[in-house]
């Protein structure tokens, strides 16, 4: 099994038949999901995505990531949100959170576009000084202002390092088959491309080119990746939900939902997880808080964050629940040594490993919290391989789905993203947004306190 959803550290908080008791919503949502007759049903490509991609372009991206891995220092992948988010999960959940910094022979990758900070991108510039840079400029919709800035800076940068004729050898373009600023740009300037397909949204893009070329540059099996999605996909495809765990986990949130428990921690015991928790909170942010309804997703790894959030979890506000997701075998392990000198008073740990302790901080954890009445979902995972985190993903992907439906919602629009969007370009005086430009600044004038003069 490369995953198994383990429900101890939460029966005591669901009655006996509540499970059970969902089988006909979670019953509703599968066929939603499998007939298209569910809201969004126009972006559910994903859902056969590991049988039914395109072979052509797959192994093009092995070819692209191959002549990547033999010509470039660094990759800097430029995306925001579902165009990065999966790309950068996937790496650190593959290799490590200190990808760059370790010893290897593939490049490094970094990733822009995901913020506007100025310091962010000039530093990245400074990093790039004298190394081979390719780029992989990652947009649907081939309109979003952060990455296009970033792009903008990065494409300038390598065109001087390097000349236009090679700029143009380095750089790929994922984004739509045929619209978009960037298709146009990309066809112009002779750019090679990747198809981010109409039928698969942004956070459910992973496994297409958005993921599959960064996370091949960086030496990672992508067939492995799709084998993981093929197992999962096989795996929960039961309506019945007591069939099937990755309904079992999205029917248990939902429960846990309607008994007030309104966050959802992810947490994990390795580091190497955390950018897997950003993934997820975007996949299930984006995907459920609509019309004013939705489970606030938040991530902790631990035992770091039981040093900082530790107190609130055991002790605070009755609002949340733990999904902890536990990696049974470690990419690396240590074993701790007996010492003569018992000064730090560990030798009884002398022999054990540090996936042992780290396990029995799991369990006393898990045990404590379910105590101070914080329920734990327990999803365990095999390893850190291709296959373990294929099977994963779509793990996720489709409990997404079904809870949004259960949640009745639509789980593949995110209409509450543009509100940003349309006051910033107001705020920049994009043409076109005149009157919300007056209005926006009336208001921010309007709100603005000003200083006391100070004393004398
Ligand atoms: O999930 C989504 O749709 C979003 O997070 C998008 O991925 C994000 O806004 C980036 O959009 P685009 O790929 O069009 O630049």
């Amino acid at each position: 099994m490369l995953i198994e959803v383990d429900m101890q550290h939460v029966s005591r908080f669901l009655g006996k038949q509540e499970l059970a008791a969902m089988a006909p919503q979670v019953q509703s949502a599968h066929e939603q999901l499998h007939t298209g007759a569910g809201l969004g049903s126009e972006f559910t490509g994903w859902l056969d995505l590991p049988i039914r991609y395109d072979r052509e372009e797959f192994a093009r991206i092995q070819a692209a990531a191959a002549r990547i891995q033999a010509d470039s220092d660094i990759l800097i992948v430029i995306g925001i949100g579902g165009s990065y988010l999966g790309a950068r999960a996937a790496v650190e959940f593959l290799h490590s959170d200190a990808y760059n910094a370790l010893p290897k022979s593939t490049p490094d990758i970094y990733f822009a576009g995901n913020t506007l900070s100025p310091s962010a991108l000039a530093e990245l510039v400074l990093l790039c000084k004298g190394k081979r840079v390719s780029l992989n400029m990652i947009s649907k919709s081939g309109t979003t202002t952060e990455p296009a800035v970033a792009f903008r800076v990065l494409k300038e940068m390598l065109e001087e390092q390097c000349g236009k004729e090679e700029a143009r050898r380095r750089i790929i373009c994922t984004t739509d088959r045929c619209k978009g600023t960037l298709k146009q740009l990309a066809d112009r300037e002779g750019y090679e491309t990747f198809v981010v397909p109409d039928d698969v949204g942004g956070r459910y893009s992973v496994l297409t080119a958005v993921g599959l070329l960064p996370i091949a540059v960086s030496g990672a099996d992508i067939s492995a990746l799709m084998e993981g999605a093929v197992w999962a996909r096989e795996t929960y495809r039961h309506a019945d939900v007591q069939a099937n765990a990755c309904y079992q986990y999205a029917a248990v949130r939902n429960l846990l939902y309607r008994k007030g428990k309104e966050i959802e921690l992810l947490v994990s015991y390795e580091p190497r997880f955390a950018m897997m928790s950003e993934w997820w909170k975007q996949l299930y942010g984006e995907s459920e808080g609509k019309d004013q309804k939705g489970i606030f997703p938040a991530s902790a790894v631990f035992s770091t964050d039981l040093h900082s959030m530790g107190q609130y979890i055991q002790d605070g506000r009755r609002h949340l629940f733990e999904t902890i997701v536990l990696v049974e075998k470690p990419a690396r392990e240590i074993t701790l040594a007996e010492e003569q000198e018992d000064i730090d008073g560990l030798n009884f740990l002398a022999g054990k490993t540090l996936s042992y302790v780290n396990h029995r901080a799991f369990e006393g954890t898990a045990l404590a919290h379910e105590d101070g009445g914080v329920p734990s979902l327990v999803i365990r995972v095999e390893d850190f391989s291709e296959r373990s985190l294929g099977a994963l993903i779509y793990f996720f992907e489709k409990a997404c789905a079904v809870s949004g439906y259960l949640l009745g919602v639509n789980p593949f629009d995110q209409p509450g993203v543009e509100s940003y969007k349309k006051n910033m370009f107001a705020l920049l005086g994009k043409p076109g947004y005149e009157t919300q430009r007056q209005a926006l600044q009336a208001r921010l004038q309007k709100n603005c306190v000003p200083a006391k003069p100070a004393d004398g």
